[in-house]
């Protein structure tokens, strides 16, 4: 996403540097050029029925500008919900899920008339039908399934085995069709899945989508009309270059094959895929020193900024701005933070760096700024977003100072 041009970065037909006058690092810059790409892409890919998933981002210019690009939002909280909103979503453009929802999340979001409210469990259905009888409404709803399949992604990201938390054991729908036929306010018109994240094994899809067809035909033949199959996100992005290959084509072929004759509406949950590559992190140089032979460039981003590397051990590139040396040496770029574990990259070669260079961490669109926090009472990084020669900031930069004063002493002390 960064391109130089006589030796100066430039996102779309913004220079950094200009960015850089009004912003300290560390924050995050995001190409709405490369995320209206790679959106319309998908669309042509999987057809319009694209639900983004907002964990992966959730600034509201972000969504502001998904909604532009027509899809939907996937959202996992009532926060994510009422954010989706007030970027301009449709709330019958709304999906809500997660493994998790207070009998309030419940009631507000069907108070809101979504497009649907996923249950995950068989005791979240019998909720919500309770809610819908309380309330005096129809709610719709749809089932995550859990397909018990293997998406060979980490263990920290996959969802879709028959032991991982998430949906509702695939075995178990004939206790579902007993279920919903027992329940007179709630109509159930989907069901979904979501197998993991980082998936970019073809057979993972394939076997997913022959499951959900099963699944959704069975619901079918015990006269529940099944309208949409959401067959989740997850899809894989090259982070590092020996990645593995995957292309969004190879999901479509898999799809008309599964589904062939089939009228129900499919859809996906996608967020990595949309916008990680459209993203990067701009961190500058505090210091630089040698500890048991390992040259440290000590950055002023960290775990706290970036949580991934030291959660997942998740591979990001790093660049350097300063290509003037010829000398190339081999460096560890870590954060500032208290924690061993904060280190984005080790054994990476650059040309020899300085005090107050600048790295740029690359593909961190999706799950950075949305996971940072304030640990070390660190503040949360700004972030910007470039439309060819403009940019904006669309989160400023917190002052600790109004972070302390959050903080309430009790008056016995
Ligand atoms: C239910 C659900 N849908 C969609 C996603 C988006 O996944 P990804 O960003 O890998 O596409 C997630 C993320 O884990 C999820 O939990």
């Amino acid at each position: 996403m960064l391109k130089f041009n006589n030796n100066v970065p430039f996102i779309e037909g913004t220079s950094l540097n200009d960015i850089m006058k009004v912003c300290q690092t560390p924050f995050y810059i995001y190409s709405q050029d490369l995320i209206t790409k790679k959106v319309e892409m998908t669309k042509k890919a999987l057809g319009n029925k694209i639900f983004f998933s907002v964990k992966s981002n959730s600034n509201q210019a972000i969504l502001k500008l998904m909604q532009s690009l027509d899809i939907g939002a996937d959202v996992v909280s009532i926060g994510e919900l009422k954010r989706a909103i007030s970027a301009g979503f449709h709330p019958n453009k709304i999906i809500f899920e997660g493994v998790g929802k207070s009998k309030n999340d419940l009631i507000y979001a069907s108070q809101k008339n979504i497009h649907l409210i996923n249950a995950e469990s068989l005791e979240e259905i019998k909720l919500i039908e309770k809610i819908a009888g309380d309330t005096n409404k129809k709610i719709n709803i749809g089932i995550r399934l859990n397909p018990n399949i293997d998406g060979g992604t980490i263990k920290k990201i996959s969802t879709g085995k028959k032991t991982d938390k998430f949906g509702i054991e695939i075995e178990d729908i004939k206790n579902i069709i007993n279920l919903i036929k027992n329940c007179s306010n709630i109509k159930l018109i989907g069901i979904s899945c979501h197998i993991g994240s980082q998936i970019s094994d073809i057979n993972a899809y394939k076997n997913t989508f022959l499951e959900m067809k099963k699944a959704a035909d069975k619901f079918v033949e015990a006269g529940i009309n099944i309208k949409h199959v959401d067959l989740g996100g997850g899809f894989h992005v090259k982070y590092n270059g020996n990645d593995q290959e995957f292309n969004i084509n190879d999901i479509k072929k898999e799809l008309d094959q599964c589904f062939i004759n089939s009228t129900y509406e499919l859809s996906f949950e996608p967020g990595r895929y949309l916008i990680a590559e459209a993203g990067i992190l701009v961190t500058s140089i505090l210091t630089k020193k040698q500890n048991g032979g390992i040259n440290y460039l000590i950055v002023d981003a960290g775990m706290n900024t970036l949580i991934r590397p030291a959660m997942y051990n998740a591979h990001h590139n790093i660049e350097a701005i300063n290509k003037k040396s010829e000398k190339l040496i081999n460096y560890a770029i870590a954060g500032p933070i208290c924690e061993s574990s904060d280190i984005f990259l080790n054994n990476i070669e650059l040309p020899e760096q300085n005090i107050d260079d600048i790295l740029i961490i690359k593909d961190t669109g999706a799950y950075g700024k949305v996971m940072s926090s304030n640990y070390n009472s660190r503040t949360l990084p700004p972030e910007v977003i470039v439309h060819k020669d403009k940019f904006a900031m669309i989160f400023i930069p917190e002052k600790i100072e109004k972070n302390i004063l959050e903080d309430i002493i009790p008056t016995w002390m």
